[in-house]
């Protein structure tokens, strides 16, 4: 029996993923493939190591294939069954296999806080992880969002994962500053979107994976949206830091940056190199 504390992660997959134009012009960005596996796919993965079988999708219009691609495709097995062409499927069974889909559609592109306040009828009052799939993590050891789980387990508060990046690269990213608490972990005093160059606290950004305390809901339905107009989730966690509730985690792994052509390609070479069986 799955004894952890976070059983449900939630996949804001609604973003129209214009930096991929025209690829993602009738396609998800997130099932771009990075070899031969979309890139949602290697996140559910993840989840599922760390025992959140629970997936709970937040999409938008034109992504309906995030969800055929979980399920089952009658014609397609029906054909290739006995083949050896199967065991090409093989993964994405064990996925099935193992993890429960729910999917909730969000009506307007109001930023990450707004597609997270929409997931929050798939996830109810209950910790949760968030996973953005565009963020390809990868430890094989041990997943990055299962080394949070067990920060959240000794916390009990929100944990952000965050990577040092280089200096001139802070304006890409919500820039964490707080206090050590030992290496690696830190209690996070506040997050600032995106800082210029020269002014950031810090070189800590935050990644896409968190682990949220469901009062994180109520923060962002109070949460007036910012400069652009979207929701942002870094706002709502500025909210919870300010009550020392968010711990900041350098987590042990690789990342890439996917929702980048340059990280795409250089994720597509390190799998396909490093991972990649066939
Ligand atoms: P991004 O801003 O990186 O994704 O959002 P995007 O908007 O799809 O990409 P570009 O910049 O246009 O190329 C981070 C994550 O949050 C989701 C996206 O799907 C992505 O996984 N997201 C963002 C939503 O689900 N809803 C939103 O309103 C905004």
């Amino acid at each position: 029996m799955n004894k952890r504390l976070v059983k449900k992660c939630l996949f804001p997959v609604a973003g129209y993923g214009t930096r991929f134009l025209p690829a993602t012009k009738s396609m998800p960005k997130e099932m771009l493939p990075i070899v031969n596996k979309p890139l949602v796919q290697y996140g559910v993965e993840e989840a599922i190591e760390a025992g959140m079988t629970n997936c709970a999708m937040v999409t938008g219009r034109g992504k309906r294939a995030i969800a055929d691609h979980f399920d089952i495709s009658y014609e397609l097995e029906k054909q290739i069954s006995g083949t050896s062409k199967e065991n090409f499927l093989s993964g994405i069974r064990r996925v099935l296999d193992q993890g429960i889909f729910t999917m909730v559609r969000q009506r307007e592109m109001l930023g990450l806080g707004h597609a997270i306040l929409t997931g929050e009828v798939l996830i109810g009052d209950q910790p949760f992880g968030v996973l953005l799939s565009d963020d390809l993590c990868i430890n094989p050891e041990r997943g990055v969002l299962n080394q949070m789980v067990s920060l959240y387990e000794e916390f009990s508060c929100s944990i952000v994962a965050l990577q040092e990046v280089p200096m001139d690269q802070v304006n890409r990213y919500g820039i964490v500053s707080g206090n050590s608490l030992r290496e690696g972990v830190i209690r996070i005093k506040e997050m600032v979107e995106k800082p210029e160059v020269g002014k950031a606290a810090s070189n800590l950004a935050i990644i896409g994976r968190y682990i949220l305390t469901p009062d994180i809901f109520e923060i962002i339905r109070h949460t007036e949206p910012g400069a652009n107009g979207e929701i942002q989730l870094t706002d709502a966690l500025n909210r919870q830091a300010s009550k020392g509730g968010v711990i900041g985690y350098k987590f042990e792994g690789k990342r890439f940056d996917c929702g980048s052509v340059p990280g795409f390609v250089e994720a597509t070479n390190y799998v396909y190199e490093n991972i990649f069986e066939r």
